[in-house]
């Protein structure tokens, strides 16, 4: 059995304690513990973008990440996003240009449109396109998440 360890971060904005094994990783925390099912399981391997959340305000896989190595983090999921004013632009956005089917992995892309916007980068189409490379997506074939994304942008651009 591997050695249990109390760990503190800040998650959605919320002070956090939780007791890890120090095996476990920060996404099988975040579901398993803390029932935060937005993030997603999918490959576990660092290849789909599933599981993606923000660690001090960079995008990382979480399924690649020790909960261990979140003490004294900052972290956000997709339910801290969704709350939030760029979490609701992104989901009105993904609405109207039907972005969404299955739905599996859209909390992981969301994460990084929210990236992208935090920085101030490209709204350009291909410039988008580069920046959810590491985000798989079985059903729409990207060109209405990038629509999406870029709507998202351009209106986080105008202030809107
Ligand atoms: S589940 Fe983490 S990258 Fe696929
Ligand atoms: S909407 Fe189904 S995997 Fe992307």
């Amino acid at each position: 059995m591997s050695a249990t360890i109390d760990i503190r971060f800040r998650l959605n904005g919320v002070d956090t304690e939780v007791s890890v094994p120090a095996t476990m990783s920060a996404l099988e925390m975040l579901r398993d513990r803390l029932d935060l099912t937005g993030t997603k399981y999918a490959c576990g391997e660092g290849e789909c973008g599933a599981c993606t959340i923000s660690v001090d305000g960079v995008t990382v896989n979480s399924c690649l990440m020790f909960a261990a190595d979140c003490d004294g983090r900052e972290l956000m999921t997709i339910e801290g996003l969704a709350a939030s004013s760029v979490g609701e632009a992104l989901r009105a956005s993904f609405t109207r240009n039907g972005a969404v089917q299955c739905g599996f992995c859209t909390p992981g892309i969301m994460m990084q449109a929210h990236s992208v916007l935090q920085k101030h980068g490209s709204c350009e189409p291909a410039d988008l396109k580069r920046t959810i490379e590491g985000n798989l997506c079985r059903c729409t074939g990207y060109v209405k998440i990038i629509d999406s994304m870029a709507e998202a942008c351009v209106a986080a651009d105008e202030g809107a």
